[in-house]
């Protein structure tokens, strides 16, 4: 095993199966956050749920995900991008590790937005984090996509 985790919340799955293309390509560990109580499928109920998360900065409680992440040294993490942010789950994710020295590669799926503020709010959240580029899909993931965008973070120097 190398020491690559790909760590993701997903509630529709477009995040999940860009997780498991960058897992499928590198190697990595591949690791589910999921909250206690997860949001609804009903997308009103939650948007209102998670607009309210939001804009008070809550940290849901994970069910799953949270396991130790000393093993790992170059972490990919994803989210679906809500309201121009990452997920709460991520949040409690970031704020229950330490990720000094580590090198965070965000990712995420989005409905036209891109990556939002998502790339910055990782920066805040983990200011002792190295960081390498990104990548944002809007619905579903071509692998060729996910390949080119790996070749540039070798050129970068991540190992593999
Ligand atoms: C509550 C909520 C808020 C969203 N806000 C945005 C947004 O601000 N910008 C955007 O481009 N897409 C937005 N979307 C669309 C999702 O980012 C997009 O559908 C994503 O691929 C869903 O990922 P998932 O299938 O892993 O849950 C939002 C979706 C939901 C449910």
């Amino acid at each position: 095993m190398n020491n690559i985790l790909v760590v993701y919340y997903s509630l529709f799955k477009s995040t999940e199966n860009l997780a498991l293309e960058i897992a499928a390509q590198t190697g990595g560990k591949l690791r589910e956050l999921i909250p206690d109580p997860n949001y609804s499928f009903n997308y009103n109920t939650a948007a209102k749920e998670v607009r309210n998360q939001i804009s008070k900065g809550f940290c849901p409680k994970l069910r799953s995900g949270n396991e130790t992440i000393v093993d790992y040294q170059t972490i990919f993490i994803g989210s679906p991008n809500w309201f121009k942010t990452f997920a709460p789950p991520v949040r409690s994710f970031l704020r229950q590790h330490d990720f000094t020295r580590k090198t965070i590669i965000p990712f995420c799926t989005h409905g036209g937005g891109g990556f939002g503020q998502i790339e910055n709010d990782f920066v805040k959240e983990c200011p002792k984090s190295l960081f390498l580029p990104g990548i944002a899909v809007n619905g579903t993931v071509k692998s060729e996509e996910v390949t080119s965008w790996l070749r540039q973070l070798a050129m970068k120097g991540l190992r593999l």
